[in-house]
């Protein structure tokens, strides 16, 4: 038996009788050859099966092999300019493992709706595979920047007894009888791992209720959250930049062919370099009630919609910090500037090209009045919060943290227009099958 290889490892093999297993992606009959074009999840190769070179049977079963269909082709690696890779298999011997068929998706085009219903099949075809392997780039990127630089991987519970992000978005569950809540952010509990840490980062699926239908909310995403103690605004922002432009340089440095496969416009994404402009807040509603196009007005004080964050980062070629919000508009948790007690040391991240927010984040209070007087006004119930006002009562620093949205992040590297490409299977109001 010849050895099981890679499609992404046949240019080490050139000249060598190898075993392929995959899956059909598309085929071409010119009678008495056969151009099967091979799948494996690393790569594609074109499988050439001339009637010559191979027992009848196999190429009567090379001529009917439909598309999906499993299979095991045997043949000798062939160099060749002309293949779309720079590779070929020769055959000389196949095996179908399962006949896919009447497979629905085909090369027409399909309606992104039936694309969507079909998902656990969509992720077999080039678009999806290439924002998925981009996906788990950025994922390795935003591990490998954090724990290079001595943030502590702690992950925290995904039920939880309260809210972090307003409770208006809390998916409850029914915990032996007692009322529970899926995570809306880890935050929280970082405030109290890095008391012990230093700098730590959570990473896991945070759930929101969204009810609104829009391209930019998931009832369930990717959160990556770090925190540190010692620290405040200016640290934050400079960080964040520094990690922003990583994870673009590492998509661009590690996957040229799949950005090549959705057609991104690379150019965008190499402006992508620290340092980012950045915008106070004040200034922001400024800028948007001067603009001529006035769906994007907006009163001062209200927080930014999608249409303001679309104007405000389409305006620049990388990304846009927008800073000190409202307190009003923030959550409980928010550190405020010292002479503008309205003003939160907030900052939100807007991605270019019109995206918008991708990181939110900022200073949290490290002061036990301003705390208790906040989870006041917020309605919140004081008891489950108490263990998080501890942190103010023993040995309480300043200190930051942020959220960065992977999906989101993902979207605007890819530059596509709807955040359920960013997952394999995404989760929204009205989706929950496959
Ligand atoms: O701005 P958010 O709500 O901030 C927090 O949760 C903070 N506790 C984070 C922190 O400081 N540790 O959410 C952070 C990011 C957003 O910028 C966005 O990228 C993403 O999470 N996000 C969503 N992504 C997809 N669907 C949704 N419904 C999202 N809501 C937030
Ligand atoms: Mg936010």
């Amino acid at each position: 038996m010849p050895e099981h290889i890679y499609i992404q490892d046949v240019a080490k093999h050139v000249g060598e009788e190898v075993m392929l297993k995959g899956w059909l992606a598309d085929k071409t009959d010119k009678g008495r050859l056969q151009f099967l074009k091979v799948r494996d999840g690393t790569g594609l190769i074109q499988a050439t099966v001339f009637e010559r070179d191979v027992p009848h049977d196999v190429f009567a079963a090379a001529r009917n092999v439909s598309q999906e269909s499993s299979l095991e082709v045997v043949g000798i690696v062939r160099e060749d300019k002309r293949a779309s890779g720079g590779y070929e298999l020769a055959v000389k011997d196949m095996r179908i493992l399962q006949t896919a068929l009447d497979y629905p998706i085909g090369p027409k085009e399909h309606g992104v709706e039936f694309l969507m219903a079909n998902r656990h099949l969509w992720i077999r075809h080039a678009r999806p595979r290439a924002i998925l392997r981009i996906r788990a780039t950025v994922i390795k990127a935003i591990r490998d920047f954090l724990d290079s630089r001595g943030f502590v991987n702690v992950d925290t519970p995904i039920f939880t007894p309260n809210a972090v992000e307003g409770t208006g978005t809390l998916f409850a569950v029914d915990y032996f009888g007692e009322p529970a809540y899926l995570a809306q952010s880890g935050q929280l509990y970082n405030e109290a791992n890095i008391m012990a840490l230093g700098r730590v980062y959570c990473f896991g699926p945070t759930f929101r209720a969204e009810k609104s239908k829009t391209r930019r909310h998931l009832t369930e995403f990717w959160m990556v959250e770090p925190e540190w103690a010692y620290a405040h605004l200016e640290d934050l922002l400079q960080f964040e930049e520094q990690f922003v432009s990583y994870l673009v340089a590492q998509v661009l440095d590690q996957r040229q062919e799949e950005l090549k496969v959705i057609e991104r416009d690379t150019r965008k994404l190499e402006a992508v370099q620290a340092p980012f402009p950045r915008m106070h807040y004040e200034d922001a509603v400024k800028w948007l009630n001067a603009q001529p196009d006035e769906t994007v007005h907006m009163i001062p004080g209200d927080d930014l919609g999608s249409p303001q964050e679309t104007a405000l980062s389409a305006a620049y070629d990388r990304p846009l910090f927008v800073h000190h919000y409202p307190a009003a508009v923030k959550a409980f948790y928010m550190e405020v500037e010292k002479d503008r007690p309205d003003l939160s040391l907030s900052a939100d991240l807007l991605a270019s090209e019109g995206y918008g927010e991708i990181i939110g984040g900022g200073e949290r209070t490290a002061r036990l009045e301003l705390l208790e007087q906040r989870i006041q006004e917020h309605h919140l119930p004081r008891a489950a919060y108490e263990w998080y006002l501890d942190l103010r009562r023993y040995g309480s620093v300043p200190h930051v943290g942020f959220g960065l949205g992977v999906e989101r992040t993902v979207t605007w590297i890819c530059g596509i227009h709807h955040l359920r490409e960013a997952a394999a299977f995404p989760r929204m109001l009205e989706k929950m099958y496959p």
